[in-house]
């Protein structure tokens, strides 16, 4: 069984699907706890209403990545709650090899194009500037570069002749929440 830790910048609708998939019995894992190194972000306030430790991860001086001592608390802090598997789930910093090597193979991500087009910021409008006609979201590994690693699952939406960054991106939304807790099943029977 998985021991998720889940990271998360923002919403949380990711973290949500992961937790609901658990309790509906789709899902055989546990949310060992959430951080954030947003204070006020939605994700932790999803996490003390279902009843996860919810953690505030001040990540200063950095600005773009978790290193240095708030990534030497976060591994102790996963550790001290029983995670041993990561999963990215919005968490809009770049992680490294400090706890890329503590959770080497066990962490995974989601990001909202089908990779490797579109990786970094703003995949939606990228997709929209680039007038493809399908997009949609995958769920890798996670390694040393931003948005690559191998992929486990990706599925598929339209880009429909009248989207705008916001209806593109909820389509693709509603995908991920598919696509996140599939994933982590088919990591979880390979462990
Ligand atoms: C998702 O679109 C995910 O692909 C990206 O960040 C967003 C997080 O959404 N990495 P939420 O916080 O899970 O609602």
């Amino acid at each position: 069984m998985l021991n998720i830790a889940v990271f998360g910048s923002g919403s949380g609708s990711n973290y949500q699907a992961i937790a609901e998939a658990i309790a509906a019995g789709r899902l055989n894992a546990r949310i060992a706890c959430v951080f954030s190194d947003v204070k006020e972000a939605f994700i932790l306030e999803r996490a003390r209403k279902l009843g996860h430790p919810a953690i505030y991860l001040d990540c200063a001086p950095f600005k773009t990545k978790l290193d240095g001592e708030a990534e030497a608390r976060a591994i102790e802090l996963i550790k001290q709650h029983g995670g041993d598997f990561i999963a990215l789930a919005g968490f809009m910093r770049i992680v490294k090899p400090g706890l890329l090597n503590a959770f080497a193979g066990r962490i995974v991500n989601i990001h909202p194009s089908l990779l490797p087009a579109f990786p970094g910021l703003e995949a939606g409008k990228q997709a929209l500037d680039a007038g493809v006609k399908e997009t949609g979201c995958t769920v890798h590994f996670v390694d040393s570069g931003i948005d690559t690693g191998p992929i486990i699952v990706q599925r598929k939406v339209p880009v429909l002749p009248d989207d705008t960054v916001e209806t593109l991106m909820n389509r693709i939304h509603a995908q991920e929440h598919i696509a996140y807790p599939e994933a982590l099943r088919i990591v979880a029977k390979g462990m």
